[in-house]
C-alpha cells in the first residue's frame, strides 16, 4: 500500500519527535512491503518566519489532498504577545477547523514499567487505561462574539445538536471496542450547552443499549481522574473540558511525552502528541518521541486500516520501555537515560524484529 502523508514538524521539539516517528514509519514500511511518501510542509512559528502566516495555504492544500497529517507542535515564546491572526497556536486550530477534525481521541494508558514514573501512587495508576473523546472543532474555542477591549473580553460558549451528536456517536462506537462505558463530562449544573448535551448524548445514548453512560461534572472528574482512574472507559467531553482533562490524564501515565491523538472527521486526519512545542528542552535531542511515534501507529490505524502496523509500532514502545530506555521525562534514576535519537532508535531496533 501507498501511505502518502504530509508531516508538520512546527516549532520548538516537534521537528526533532516528528524526524523519529518518520524514522519509525520507514521500518514499518520496509517490515511490512509498504511504499511510504512524506511530504514535508511549514506551520506555525516556523511558517510565520519563513512566510509570514501561521498556517500558509500551500500547507492547507497539501494537508486537504492526503489521509493523514503527522504534526509535531506548534507554539513559539516569541509570538507570546502577538495579535491572533500571528500566533503559531491559530495554525493549528484553523487547520483543524478547515479539515474537519471534530473527533480527538487521546488515549491515557498506563505503560506497567512505568508505574514508578507516574506522580501519583502505582497502586492508584496501575490498570489505567481511558479514552477521552474530546470535541474538537466547536465550543468556547470557536464560538463568536468573541472580543478583547481594554477592560472587558468575552468568548462565547456555543454547541449545537448536529455537532454533539456526531461526537457522541464516536464516542459510543469507541465504547464498544472497549469496556463499554462512557463518562460524558460537563458542568450541567451551570451552564446551558452542558444540558443540551445531556440532553442529546441520552438520546444517541439509546441507540447504544450495550453501553452504559453517566454524566460527571468536570470538576468532580478533574478529582475522580487522580483519585480513581481505573473507573474511566471512554470520556466524552467538549472542547475546552477535554483540553484541560487530558493534561491531567497524561499525568497518570508518567508524562505527557506518551500520549498520542488522533483528530478525525471527514476525509484528512491529523495526528499529533498532546504535548506542546516544549521551547525549554528544543534542539537538545532530550524530548521524547514516545507520543508522536505511538501517534503515528493511530495513523496507520484511522487513516490506512493499517491494524497490525500499529500494533507492531505500539508493542516495541512497550518492549523499549520493559527494557528500561528512558528519555529525562521519565528517568527516575532506573534504567539508561536515552536522547530522543536513541529512543527512536531503539524502537526502529525491534520493529526490525516485529513479525509481519
Ligand atoms: C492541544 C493544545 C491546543 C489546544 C493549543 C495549542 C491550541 O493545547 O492540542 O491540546 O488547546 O487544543
Ligand atoms: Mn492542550
Amino acid at each position: 500500500m501507498l501511505i502518502d502523508i504530509i508531516t508538520l514538524p512546527g516549532d520548538g521539539i516537534g521537528p526533532e519527535v516528528v524526524a523519529q516517528a518518520v524514522n519509525v514509519l520507514r521500518r514499518v514500511a520496509e517490515r511490512f512491503g509498504h511504499q511510504l511518501k512524506v511530504s514535508e510542509y511549514a506551520i506555525g512559528g516556523a511558517a510565520l518566519r519563513s512566510v509570514g502566516v501561521p498556517l500558509p495555504e500551500e500547507t492547507l492544500r497539501a494537508c486537504r489532498e492526503r489521509a493523514a497529517v503527522l504534526l509535531g507542535a506548534v507554539g513559539a515564546p516569541e509570538y507570546d504577545d502577538a495579535p491572533p491572526s500571528l500566533k503559531p497556536e491559530t495554525a493549528l486550530l484553523r487547520l483543524r477547523q478547515e479539515l474537519g477534525t471534530f473527533a480527538n481521541l487521546r488515549p491515557a494508558t498506563v505503560y506497567r514499567p512505568l508505574l514508578n514514573a507516574s506522580s501519583l501512587k502505582p497502586e492508584v495508576v496501575a490498570g489505567t487505561d481511558l479514552l477521552i473523546v474530546r470535541e474538537l472543532t466547536g465550543g468556547i474555542y470557536f464560538g463568536t462574539p468573541r472580543g478583547l477591549q481594554d477592560d472587558e473580553a468575552y468568548n462565547t460558549m456555543r454547541y449545537t445538536r448536529p455537532e454533539i451528536e456526531r461526537i457522541a456517536h464516536v464516542a459510543f462506537r469507541a465504547a464498544r471496542q472497549r469496556r463499554r462505558k462512557v463518562t460524558l463530562v460537563d458542568k450541567a449544573n451551570v451552564l446551558e450547552c452542558s444540558q443540551l448535551w445531556r440532553r442529546v448524548v441520552a438520546e444517541v445514548g439509546r441507540q447504544y443499549p450495550d453501553v452504559e453512560w453517566t454524566p460527571m461534572y468536570v470538576d468532580n472528574c478533574a478529582m475522580q481522574l487522580i483519585a480513581r482512574p481505573q473507573q474511566f472507559d471512554v470520556i466524552l467531553t467538549g472542547n475546552l473540558f477535554g483540553d484541560i482533562l487530558s493534561d491531567e490524564a497524561a499525568m497518570l501515565t508518567g508524562s505527557i511525552g506518551l500520549l498520542p491523538s488522533a483528530s478525525l472527521g471527514e476525509a484528512t486526519g491529523i495526528y499529533e502528541p498532546v504535548h506542546g512545542s516544549a521551547p525549554d528542552i528544543a534542539g537538545q535531542n532530550k524530548a521524547n518521541p514516545l507520543a508522536t511515534i505511538a501517534s503515528a501507529a493511530l495513523m496507520l490505524r484511522h487513516s490506512f486500516g493499517l491494524n497490525e502496523e500499529a500494533r507492531a509500532i505500539e508493542r516495541a514502545i512497550e518492549e523499549v520501555l520493559e527494557r528500561g530506555y528512558r528519555t529525562a521525562d521519565i528517568y527516575r534514576g532506573e534504567g539508561q537515560l536515552v536522547g530522543t535519537r536513541e529512543m527512536g532508535h531503539q524502537v526502529c531496533r525491534l520493529l526490525a524484529r516485529a513479525t509481519a
